[in-house]
């Protein structure tokens, strides 16, 4: 070894001790007779002190040493005149004996601080320079642990990790696949799993009974903080079990992952279906940190001849509690924001409930007292509460009033990245009409499209209604909400080969199709699969979500950014003629 210690671990109970610590150049420090060094690792800092009555060529030396120089350095350690209480290892610093340059650097192109000077395209470049950063790399620490506590809980109850393949056959999971042409089937293309659904479904087949893979899966649609086109699964499935089992499995796996890993003792988690979802928040992945949820005012307003309201498919509110006092101008730019075309409101109403019980709207004209305290009685407000109103189309309006209560939410401060509100939502549609979704292949539009995937049962007292109302069939399907973030989702599966084909018949797949794409897995059900059901969890969602921030990327050590691209290594990017001749393919000229 180089290195007898690490830069993270000496204390004052080391000093005398001759060590060897290797690290790279943190900052350095010349006060003309002595250089200060801080000596970096993985594990923290260490301060070096070269004097120049000591050893003057030493001290000389270590003058020339550049930031990120990689060195090793012998010496003993001693008791810091000036403490630093701000560093674990402040005690002390080594009195440096030996030096040795193992390699030099470049100027790093953005400081390897907590606050960087770099900017995110730049980070990105020189990914292997911010994995140098301490906030960074705790992430990845914090990825490590909560995997090693997930095998562990899983190995507990007698999951079996098994790895499944990645060049397979379109597994559909609402996205585009990556496809990867093969050279020795010329013509041919495996598909990069969205997800390993059909082969953990096989493997319950052939009575694996209870299965885990932490696992990458590849989509091609369109990017956000929360989304990368490869990202990695915790995907699991149980035979023998119901929709209740499941929920018990794996909530004592996230009620596991919080007290090892943060500490945190989780109270049972709410139930809520989707009906209620979307009626209360608007939104099927609600923030149920706070409430504020969304009150149906239609009835309520309709007739006063304000033809917003009366023209209105819906009418919905927020009472915002203690937000009587927004300025107009607040509320002025609150109404911009709703106006955005993200959010897509054509206005905002809104009504104070003043601490002194009078009630004042931007709709006096239409609405007097009275009736505004009508409207105040119906969505909860108190003295000192603020009614936010908005009317449209049903679905338009509905999306609107959640990103506004979410938004609201934020500007309360009721969002605390340390309180977590963990929710199952139950019972989604089996089925969504696709009107076109972007994310999908055009030629799917106007299809009904399985709203989880296609392999999700129905409720059984629903089956009846597959052929009557396809779109009023629920399923056995639950997400995991945590904070508003969708950490998990699964169902209970198909497992009548009848069944399945009813299902791929009513997606539009022809018995031909349905035979050639998932012959496969309907054979497989002639076999003997037994009753099975399952989930996965987003696991780059679970890391950012237990280590406190917003997006995915920074817990994944080499991520794409939003154009799908790694910069870094310069990917995707072309290959030569002649791959491509070897793999069949030809290069149409650019449009
Ligand atoms: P689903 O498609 O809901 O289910 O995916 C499961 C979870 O994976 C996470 N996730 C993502 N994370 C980052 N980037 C993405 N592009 C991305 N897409 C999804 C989400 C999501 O809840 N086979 C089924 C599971 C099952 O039925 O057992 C499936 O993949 O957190």
């Amino acid at each position: 070894m180089l290195r007898t210690r690490t830069c993270g671990e000496l204390r004052l109970s080391n000093v005398n001790e001759t060590v060897s610590l290797c690290g790279w150049v943190q900052k350095s420090r010349d006060l003309g007779g002595m250089t200060f060094i801080d000596l970096r690792d993985r594990y923290g800092l260490t301060q070096l002190v070269f004097n120049m009555d000591w050893d003057k060529n030493l001290c000389e030396q270590a003058r020339q040493l550049g930031r990120e120089f990689v060195i090793q350095i012998k010496g003993q350690v001693i008791e810091r005149e000036s403490k630093n209480k701000n560093t674990p290892t402040g005690d002390v610093e080594i009195k440096v004996l030996e030096l040795n340059i193992l390699n030099a650097a470049s100027t790093p192109p953005f400081t390897i601080e907590d606050e960087t000077d770099g900017g995110d395209e730049l980070r990105m470049k020189y990914r292997y320079l911010d994995l140098r950063r301490n906030v960074v790399r705790k992430n990845l620490e914090l990825r490590h642990r909560l995997a090693i506590e997930t095998r562990n809980y899983l190995d507990q109850q007698q999951f079996l990790e098994v790895e499944t393949p990645v060049l397979i056959k379109s597994t559909p999971e609402g996205a585009r696949d990556f496809v990867v042409p093969s050279r020795m089937n010329g013509g041919q293309f495996y598909a990069l799993p969205q997800s390993p659904q059909t082969f953990k479904q096989l493997l319950m087949v052939s009575g694996f009974d209870r299965y885990y893979q932490i696992v990458k899966c590849f989509r091609d649609e369109d990017l956000r903080a929360d989304r990368q086109p490869e990202f990695t699964q915790i995907d699991c499935e149980m035979s023998f079990v119901e929709q209740e089992d499941i929920l018990n499995t794996f909530e004592g796996l996230v009620k596991h992952l919080f007290k090892a890993v943060k500490g945190i003792e989780l109270a049972p988690m709410a139930r809520m279906t989707y009906a209620d979802a979307m009626n209360y928040y608007g939104n099927d992945k609600p923030d149920t940190r706070f409430d504020m949820k969304l009150v149906d005012m239609k009835t309520l307003v309709s007739g006063k001849n304000f033809k917003v309201f009366d023209e209105a498919q819906t009418v919905l509110a927020i009472c915002a509690k203690g937000a009587a006092e927004y300025t107009r101008k607040q509320l002025d730019e609150l109404t911009e924001w709703v106006k955005r075309p993200q959010i897509g409101a054509s206005g905002l109403v809104y009504a104070r409930y003043n601490a002194d019980g009078s009630l004042k709207s931007s709709v006096d004209k239409f609405y007097n007292e009275e009736e505004l305290k009508r409207w105040a009685q119906h969505c909860g407000a108190e003295q000192g509460d603020l009614i936010l109103v908005l009317a449209g189309a049903e679905d338009k309006t509905r999306k609107a009033a959640s990103e506004l209560r979410l938004e609201m939410g934020s500007r309360l401060g009721l969002r605390d990245k340390n309180t977590f509100s963990c929710l199952w939502v139950l019972d989604f549609p089996l089925l969504e009409w696709n009107e076109g979704d972007p994310n999908l292949l055009a030629s799917l539009a106007g299809r009904w499209h399985a709203k989880h995937h296609p392999f999700t049962s129905p409720k059984p007292e629903d089956v009846p209604l597959l052929s009557s109302d396809p779109g009023a069939v629920r399923a056995n399907a639950y997400d995991m909400v945590i904070n508003g973030v969708e950490v998990g989702g699964g169902s209970i599966r198909i497992h009548n080969r009848d069944l399945q084909a009813k299902l791929f018949e009513i997606l539009g797949f022809s018995k031909e199709e349905a035979q050639k794409q998932f012959g496969f897995l309907m054979n497989a059900f002639e076999y003997g699969a037994p009753p099975h059901g399952g989930l996965a969890f987003g696991f780059d969602r679970l890391c950012s979500l237990f280590g406190g921030a917003d997006g995915i990327r920074d817990f994944i050590a080499f991520p794409k950014n939003n154009a799908g691209r790694d910069v870094m290594i310069d990917a995707p990017g072309e290959i030569s003629e002649e791959q491509l001749n070897e793999l069949n393919l030809k290069l149409l000229p650019k449009a």
